[in-house]
């Protein structure tokens, strides 16, 4: 059951006033999410699994997609939900696709965007347009391992526990500020499928934390200061 404290809403609409970096929750609407996928949409389908709880305190606006065809449009299809695609090939350059996703996502209003598996990384305009409030999920523990192979990099390298890391996005590629980590044993019998198994495992805790994530962010808002987050307790 998620709750929010009663006397939050004021304190965070305070911290707001003071700080330039702080980012309130709606003080009496549920958050609106934009979420950006590119694959299976575990991690959506999480998301879309939580927000159906009223007191969860968000809804879930838009699924965005940088291809057709995959199994996380299907979810949000199936749950009613609006989606965009916006694939690279189809503009002249980079910059006229993270134009079009960041008017795209931009339209729907989001107080967060969560990026949840989408591999694609964001431009100048995107960052700018949302920032502070751009939540991605990483299957690593960050600064470790950061990129487009966290799982198999953390195997390859030796390293005897890894993770998962919920972060903001920032203008590098998974240097935002830390949100939250879940940490995930490595066995030897890691380093026979090639991280297969290993990605699965890692995917069920970051399932969990990034529900959760997203959850404290939505209904208690957060600041950031020096790198830290920090949600209201
Ligand atoms: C997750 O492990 C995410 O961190 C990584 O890709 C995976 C996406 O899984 N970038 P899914 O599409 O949510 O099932």
């Amino acid at each position: 059951m998620y709750q929010r404290a009663g006397t939050r809403r004021t304190e965070t609409r305070a911290v707001a006033a003071a700080h330039p970096l702080a980012f309130p929750a709606p003080p009496d609407r549920p958050a609106r999410l934009v979420v950006l996928v590119s694959g299976s949409g575990t991690n959506l389908q999480a998301l879309i699994d939580a927000v159906a709880d009223p007191a969860y305190g968000a809804e879930i606006v838009a699924v965005g997609a940088d291809r057709s065809g995959i199994a996380g449009l299907e979810r949000a299809e199936k749950a009613g939900l609006a989606t965009f695609v916006h694939r690279v090939k189809d503009f002249a350059d980079r910059a006229d696709w993270d134009a079009a996703l960041t008017d795209s996502v931009a339209g729907h209003q989001p107080d967060l965007v969560v990026t949840a598996g989408f591999m694609k990384i964001l431009g100048d305009r995107f960052i700018s347009a949302f920032a502070g409030r751009i939540v991605n999920t990483h299957p690593a523990l960050l600064p470790a391992f950061p990129g487009a192979h966290g799982v198999t990099d953390a195997l390859a390298y030796g390293v005897k526990v890894t993770g998962c890391t919920v972060h903001l996005v920032d203008a590098g590629v998974d240097t935002g500020p830390i949100i939250a980590q879940g940490v995930v044993s490595i066995t030897d019998a890691d380093h026979a499928d090639g991280g297969e198994a290993l990605h699965e495992r890692i995917k069920t805790v970051e399932r969990q934390l990034l529900v959760e994530v997203v959850g404290r962010l939505a209904r208690e808002g957060h600041r950031i200061e020096d790198r830290k987050v920090w949600i209201p307790a």
